[in-house]
């Protein structure tokens, strides 16, 4: 139990990356709370992770907005007495944010921005003063390989997320706060099997990655336990790519 006594804070935690994150920390002995705009898959999620022997709260927070972000931080401090560990994964991806800008209209991009932007803003500088009230701590980002060439809303507003590491590295690093973010490639979550057609998921891995096979879940899980481990304890303010090598190829 590796992570006995720690709290996680995990934004978009009741699907895809943001469960399986949930997960493996209860396992490990953190208590976890689920921030989430999905109260209904929030409160399966807790009662899934609650099955296990696992502690969880499900907290309503839409990462956007900055009152409600205060207000969920401050229920999970409340509830089990500080933050250790913040992942900020809630995003807006899929199809139609990779549209190219004159197709979307501003309130769309706006939105984007909001959630994929700001929401780390948000949540980063709510959860600093009990991070570093305890002594320090991990923020985990979750950006994308197309934050590497940026040719898309999201691509830029995953580029963004890698800028944001870095500059959180900075600021929190004196509180003992590391800061790092991980770019997936295609991965085999729900929502992006559901949102891609067949022959498009075939043509990065066959085409795009070097290492041809599925991208899953668990390959992004591993990266987060290596960063917040005591084995990253040198690392702070990098980006990380897991995409079987197709952030190399694009
Ligand atoms: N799946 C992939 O292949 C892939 C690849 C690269 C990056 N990513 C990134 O990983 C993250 C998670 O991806 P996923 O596939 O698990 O997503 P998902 O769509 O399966 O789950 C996202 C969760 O975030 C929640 N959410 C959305 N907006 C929110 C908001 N404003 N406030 C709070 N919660 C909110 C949703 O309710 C949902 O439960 C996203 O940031 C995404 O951009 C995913």
């Amino acid at each position: 139990m590796i992570h006995a006594g720690k709290v996680a804070f995990i934004t978009g935690g009741a699907m895809g990356f943001g469960y399986a994150f949930a997960e493996i920390l209860g396992r490990e002995g953190a208590s976890v709370v689920i921030a989430e705009i999905n109260m209904q898959g929030a409160n399966d999620a807790v009662a899934k992770l609650q099955a296990q022997g696992i502690k969880a709260i499900a907290v309503e927070c839409d990462v956007a907005n900055e009152d409600a972000v205060n207000a969920a931080v401050a229920m999970a401090v409340a509830e089990f007495g500080g933050i250790d560990i913040l992942i900020n994964n809630a995003g807006l991806h899929l199809t139609k944010y990779n549209l190219p800008f004159t197709t979307l209209t501003r309130d769309d991009v706006r939105a984007l921005f909001d959630v994929n932007v700001m929401g780390i803003v948000n949540c980063s500088c709510a959860a600093i003063d009990s991070m570093k009230s305890r002594g320090g701590g991990n923020i985990i980002n979750i950006s994308s390989m197309a934050g590497n060439m940026a040719t898309s809303p999201y691509g830029v507003s995953k580029m963004a997320v890698r800028g944001l590491t870095m500059a959180f590295a900075k600021e929190f690093a004196d509180a003992g706060v590391r800061v790092n973010a991980i770019s997936p490639g295609l991965m085999a979550t729900d929502s992006a099997m559901a949102d891609l057609p067949a022959d498009m998921v075939s043509m990065i891995i066959n085409q795009m990655q070097y290492i041809h096979r599925q991208g899953e879940v668990e390959d992004i899980v591993n990266m987060m336990m290596f960063l917040i481990s005591d084995k990253a304890s040198f690392i702070t303010g990098e980006t990380f790519r897991v995409s079987g090598g197709a952030s190399l190829a694009s």
